[in-house]
């Protein structure tokens, strides 16, 4: 009997009744009467239920009293039947241990409607509601499919440095590495930080895009793709920024603009099916929970093809919604930079389906963007998705070194920090294109979730670093 091992509550579910079986989990309710108690157990390995069925007379009265919300059990008893509707089988308790026992008065999670801003401030133990059960479990199978989409075509999974020196976006939101003593800082003869006495001996920060080290994979091994922590310190206190998120960049030589495209929207499509297919119980728990449409805006962007606009057109669209009444929080005209409310108009209102954005004034886009004929537009494009707006930002490259360093110039951007990347130009220069996906605000579109806090485990954000 000792000897028996433990099963998986997910496995017990889909079991055939009649077996001796163990176990372990955490109790999410006991109720019942003075004959009988059913205990709702829960392992994390789904977002379903074992019950347990322990008849009062058979266990002491003492541990039926320390089994509350909250308290690990090891439960062995035999699979059966379950006359109740819910679920097709359950365990009649034979044997009960108490692992850990959980203070319902102090317990964190005890009250019933814990609403998604109080679990914010109790992230350490948020962790073991059914909620982020079902967002760890979907965050967890999208960071598989991830892999598994770029290894079957054959892609590099490449490690880009935490670590950098260039601000790849040219934003200037960086965090600053150092390991100078912040009370007497290093100055040279000018009064300047001397930054040669710093642990890298130059000035470092963390890395805001795997991007230029991924060109430098692509143009070496063909198809790369990085998958790490990217940071970022704009001060966004909005439900769509993190100042640690999760990025996905893909880097191709040989693809140009519309091979970009096409890739951005199988590989979203592809992820968005594989949810479906592999997490539809922890979906139809948010479904209810909270987005009742998300299952249904899950599939409909599967069947259609995403709509392709030039940015110059879509300002024409968001101009004329203007003229028509619509009120933006923004302005919006040719150069400006879109805002999630217009993107969403885009998204939502006009073309009723996922858009791809390209071709932005070269000022609103980064160094690197290769340029159009116009003078005035780079081939850049940024996939908007509904209830989010933008999850992907890409575009084909510059592969014309005249062309980039010019560029370089003009933003007063130093060429010398980023001459190894240049070289991508000087040597045997390619065309090539990529894109980074926001891995949690794919996380957005696929939970239903609203705020980009509730799915990242411990989220980043300013005036926030807890747990
Ligand atoms: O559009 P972004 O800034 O593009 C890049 O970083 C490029 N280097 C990507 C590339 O071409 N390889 O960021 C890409 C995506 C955005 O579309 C968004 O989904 C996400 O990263 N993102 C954020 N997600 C959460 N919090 C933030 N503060 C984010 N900033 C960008
Ligand atoms: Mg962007």
């Amino acid at each position: 009997m000792d000897k028996l091992k433990r099963t998986k509550i997910k496995a017990l579910l889909n079991q055939e009744p009649g077996a001796e079986v163990l176990a372990k989990g955490w109790v999410r309710t006991k109720r019942g009467n003075k004959q009988v108690k059913f205990i709702a157990l829960n392992d994390g390995s789904t977002i379903n239920n074992i019950q347990i069925v322990a008849a009062a007379e058979s266990f002491d009265e003492e541990l039926i009293k320390r089994i509350t919300t909250g308290a690990s059990l090891s439960v062995r008893g035999k699979l059966v039947e379950s006359v109740g509707s819910g679920q097709a089988v359950e365990i009649q308790a034979e044997e009960i241990e108490v692992l850990g026992e959980c203070d319902p008065m102090r317990f964190p999670l005890q009250k019933k409607d814990t609403t998604l801003e109080y679990l914010r401030s109790v992230a350490h133990m948020r962790l073991r509601t059914n909620t982020f059960g079902a967002v760890l479990r979907i965050r967890n199978a999208m960071a598989f499919a991830i892999h598994k989409f770029f290894n079957e075509k054959g892609f590099v999974y490449l490690h880009t440095p935490l670590i950098t020196e260039s601000d790849a976006e040219g934003a200037g939101d960086m965090f600053q590495v150092t390991t100078m003593d912040l009370k007497s800082i290093p100055l040279d003869k000018k009064g300047n930080v001397d930054f040669s006495k710093d642990f890298f001996g130059k000035k470092t920060s963390l890395t805001v895009s795997g991007q230029l080290e991924g060109e430098l994979g692509a143009t070496a091994v063909g198809e790369i793709y990085t998958f790490g922590p990217t940071f970022r310190a704009e001060n966004s206190n909005t439900p769509r920024h993190l100042a640690e998120f999760w990025m996905i960049e893909p880097e191709m030589a040989f693809y140009d603009i519309n091979d970009n495209m096409e890739l951005a929207e199988e590989f979203v499509k592809y992820l968005v099916q594989y949810a479906l297919d592999n997490c539809l119980d922890d979906l139809k728990f948010l479904n209810d929970k909270y987005d009742d449409g998300l299952i249904e805006r899950m599939r409909s962007v599967l069947g259609i093809a995403f709509e392709r606009v030039t940015y110059t057109r879509a300002v024409e669209i968001l101009e004329e919604a203007v003229r028509n009444g619509v009120k933006f929080e923004y302005p919006v005209h040719w150069g400006t930079d879109f805002q999630s409310e217009h993107e969403r108009y885009l998204v939502e209102k006009h073309f009723q389906k996922p858009v791809i954005l390209i071709d932005f004034p070269k000022d609103i886009k980064a160094f690197y963007m290769k340029q159009n004929e116009d003078g005035k537009t780079v081939r850049g494009m940024d996939v908007l998705f509904p209830k989010i707006g933008e999850i992907i930002g890409g575009s084909e490259r510059e592969a014309d070194l005249n062309k980039l360093e010019t560029r370089i110039d003009e933003l007063g951007m130093s060429r010398k920090n980023l001459e190894w990347y240049i070289d991508t130009r000087r040597y045997g220069s390619v065309p090539h294109s990529g894109f980074g996906l926001g891995f949690e605000r794919l996380l957005l579109f696929v939970t239903g979730m609203a705020n980009i806090r509730d799915v990242i485990p411990f989220p980043r954000t300013p005036k926030n670093a807890e747990f």
